[in-house]
């Protein structure tokens, strides 16, 4: 059957980018809907597929049973672009070689591209540069093309990056085009929908906005809505969305200190509800939050255990001063894939909060209007709302707090400790100037000692690590270049002002291979 809307139909095969790959096709203006990976009937969706991506995973083809999707993409003639593990998988299917060990590389590397004369080669690569950075997280490589294939541009260390059918428009990718970090990935993206899937572009902020609304509409109709509002863009922006969209009668946004704010935030967030017309209720439950993590080290624990005393916690308030019937979050997308709840495989990396604490049965349901958005999707639907700039360029903070800043187990001290240090960090980035240009920053306290000297007398005290990443969306990050002579002044002033660290170090690594936060 013939449908009015062209897209693309994206095979999710459970990467952590897999909505990435949506989001950016999205904010290009092409039509896409991600589906499973085992999808075996085109013809049903609602819109004609005139490409098909095949995303990464976090499996092996080389194991002995390994997602594949049906061979009709084979036969078709629609355009395929498969994605690293969809490479991989192309390849496979095409009856090329696989291999596990040898040529893996994570994060930052340097690919060159070939020129072949074949027609969708020219089109795919159009507006390319030859020598390209692009952002790769792969184990396995392609040891063999398939006799269909011809490569098309390789990695300094000598893996294949890129391959072509010799007559069709059938294209493998060993990177990630889809973030940010991959320099021309949105030419790339760009070109695969417009020059080789022929589709036109539509428009979509003001529409997301609206959708949104009519979303919380029609979910909560005559409810009332609580909402954890923790201060951050993402919080900030669901409160108001849920204000517009219901009334002030309906909803109450509630403020719950569990302690591991950074220092004065508390005042901070309530001063920002008296800006924007919003009451802020707040639950001081410090101490539930501190007596229920003091003995747990493990990552993955305390952040469930945050999570789950977040729910209590509005639970209990809901009991007391409702009746309430949703709870509002300010979910966002990659909260969702990193907490391994989209559905179709990914791996977990950590619990979000907001996602992994939750119980199987909530007393309230959820709302949450954002989770299919990226943080720079989110600010975009802030503009729209007129929230003030400095909201908006608010740096990140997560839920959970300075807790999962302090690898280890907390402690009153600790906290204090890295409140303290945190607080210059982010006052001499802002001081400076480089706290608008930085994506997100913060202070990390670690769980070891080291010697030093300070006033001819031997130290033993903490060592705190600064971190500041350029992102766009959180999925991606790299380290962002902050001048050696600033980082010192900083360190002095930490351990000049801040009695009990006496080391400060600055983390260099990128993500992948590490996350943003350190638990
Ligand atoms: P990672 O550490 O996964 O962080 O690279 C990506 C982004 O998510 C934030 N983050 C969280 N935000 N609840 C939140 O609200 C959480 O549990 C949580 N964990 C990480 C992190 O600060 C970064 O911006």
């Amino acid at each position: 059957m013939k449908h009015t809307k062209n897209g693309i139909c994206i095979f999710d095969f459970g990467s952590q980018y897999t909505l990435l790959i949506s989001r950016k096709l999205r904010e290009l203006g092409y039509y896409n809907e991600v589906h499973p990976y085992n999808i075996k009937d085109l013809s049903k969706l609602h819109y004609n597929v005139k490409g098909i991506i095949l995303s990464g995973g976090p499996r092996s083809v080389t194991s002995e049973t390994y997602p594949s999707c049906s061979n009709f993409i084979l036969n078709s003639n629609t355009p395929v672009l498969g994605i690293c593990y969809g490479m991989q998988l192309l390849t496979k299917i095409s009856g090329g070689v696989v291999s596990e060990e040898g040529k893996s590389e994570y994060g930052k590397a340097e690919i060159f591209w070939q020129n072949i004369n074949q027609d969708y080669a020219d089109a795919f690569m159009d507006a390319l540069p030859t020598k390209q950075t692009v952002w790769m997280s792969h184990g396995d490589h392609i040891s063999q093309i398939p006799n269909d294939y011809l490569p098309i541009a390789v990695s300094s260390s000598q893996a294949i990056a890129a391959i072509i059918h010799k007559t069709k428009a059938m294209i493998g990718l060993q990177f990630h085009p889809e973030v940010y970090h991959t320099e021309k990935g949105t030419t790339i993206l760009e070109n695969f929908s417009q020059k080789i899937c022929n589709l036109n572009k539509e428009k979509i902020n003001q529409r997301t906005l609206d959708s949104s609304l009519s979303y919380i509409k029609s979910l909560v109709k005559k409810g009332k809505v609580l909402v954890g509002f923790s201060g951050g863009i993402d919080s900030t922006v669901t409160s108001v969305l849920l204000n517009k969209a219901l009334g002030e009668s309906c909803v109450t946004s509630v403020l719950i200190d569990h302690g591991f704010m950074r220092k004065n935030e508390v005042e901070q967030i309530i001063s920002l509800g008296k800006k924007l017309n919003i009451k802020i209720e707040v639950i001081d439950a410090k101490e539930t939050f501190l007596n229920r993590i003091q003995k747990i080290s493990d990552p993955e624990e305390k952040r469930k255990t945050i999570g789950k005393t977040f729910i209590e916690t509005f639970e209990k308030f809901s009991c007391k001063n409702g009746p309430f019937t949703h709870l509002g979050q300010g979910t966002l997308y990659p909260d969702i894939i990193e907490s391994s709840h989209n559905g179709y495989g990914a791996k977990k990396i950590k619990s979000h909060h907001n996602v992994g604490g939750l119980p199987d049965v909530l007393s309230l349901q959820l709302v949450e209007p954002l989770k299919y958005m990226f943080k720079d999707e989110v600010r975009k639907i802030a503009k729209l709302l007129e929230i003030p700039d400095d909201i908006i360029n608010r740096h990140p903070f997560p839920g959970p707090g300075l807790a999962i800043r302090i690898p280890g187990e907390v402690t009153d001290k600790k906290i204090k400790l890295l409140q303290d240090a945190d607080n210059i960090f982010i006052q001499a980035l802002k001081d400076k100037g480089f706290y608008s240009k930085v994506w997100q920053a913060g202070t990390i306290l670690l769980p070891i000692k080291s010697v030093g000297v300070m006033g001819d007398k031997r130290t033993y005290q903490y060592t705190c690590v600064l971190r500041a990443v350029e992102s766009v969306d959180a999925m991606t990050a790299d380290v962002f270049d902050l001048p050696t002579k600033f980082l010192s002044e900083v360190s002095n002033s930490i351990i000049q002002k801040v009695r009990g660290i006496n080391r400060v170090l600055y983390d260099t690594t990128s993500k992948p291979p590490a996350t943003i936060e350190w638990e």
